[in-house]
């Protein structure tokens, strides 16, 4: 790649969780090189994260984060645009179409789930724990049900033990296309990053670069190895530090 390239803007997506957060050393380096290139170049930073708004803010008091120009919370149904207090009401608009919540928790009450926090369950978003083994056998039952229902719903399922019924219309990989066409930024110049099932969406049949960090979960690895792609990248290191090396490999970095 040449120099030029990495001295031009580009759109970074990421995870928080055990990919931008997970080594803080390495995320230290990646966060001063993105400052300094949003600086620069006026790169755009978009923080996309299964946790609510306030479990980011609890992160954000713990960790050094940078400041996001974009975040997008709850799996993908929440986009704060330009440091918003509230969340993008043209988004809220079209997960609203053919989303029945009342009806979805009623269904997924049927089954043995232990709810998640207050504070996770959403307006798009219903959470519950569940363990690897009995997810396997439980996610098509469930799905299945939803679909026979006519319930426009989706199953996603994380780190081997988070599951979240969200709209059809909604998962990172959709926010993710809804703030780059937003923003107006082609794909070959957007990058996102992730670890886990709930990122699957933004690698998958995508125009976008994608970055899955070395120290991915079961559920996306698998995926991953399933669905090459010369697009995605697997790094070797983990966290912050698999960022910046996928960073280097489509030259988005000098
Ligand atoms: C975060 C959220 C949780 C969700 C999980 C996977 O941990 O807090 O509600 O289930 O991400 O998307
Ligand atoms: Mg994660």
């Amino acid at each position: 790649m040449t120099q030029g390239i990495a001295m031009a803007a580009f759109l970074f997506v990421t995870d928080l969780d055990h990919t931008l957060v997970g080594n803080d050393l390495a995320m230290a380096q990646l966060n001063g090189q993105l400052d300094a290139h949003r600086r620069q170049h006026g790169t755009t930073i978009v923080y996309s994260t299964g946790r609510s708004l306030t479990s980011y803010r609890q992160l954000k008091a713990e960790k050094p984060l940078l400041d996001p120009d974009i975040l997008i919370v709850s799996v993908g149904t929440e986009i704060y645009l330009a440091n918003s207090d509230s969340p993008d009401l043209t988004w809220a608009e079209v997960l609203s179409v053919n989303w029945d919540r009342d009806q979805v928790v009623a269904i997924a009450n049927q089954f043995d789930l232990t709810p998640q926090p207050t504070s996770e369950q959403r307006p798009f978003k219903v959470s519950y724990f569940l363990a690897a083994a009995i997810a396997v056998e439980l996610l098509p039952k469930l799905q299945a049900i939803l679909d026979a229902k006519g319930l426009e719903a989706q199953v996603v399922y994380s780190g081997g033990k988070d599951l979240d019924i969200l709209p059809c219309r909604a998962n990172k990989g959709k926010a993710l296309t809804f703030v780059r066409e937003h923003l107006d930024i082609s794909p070959d110049r957007t990058v996102a990053c992730g670890d886990s099932g709930n990122d699957l969406s933004m690698f998958c049949d995508r125009a976008e670069r994608g970055i899955v960090v070395g120290n991915a979960m079961p559920e996306l690895l698998t995926w991953h190895h399933a669905n090459p792609s010369s697009t995605r990248y697997l790094a070797k290191k983990s966290c912050a530090g698999g960022i910046l090396e996928g960073l280097h490999y489509f030259g988005f970095l000098p």
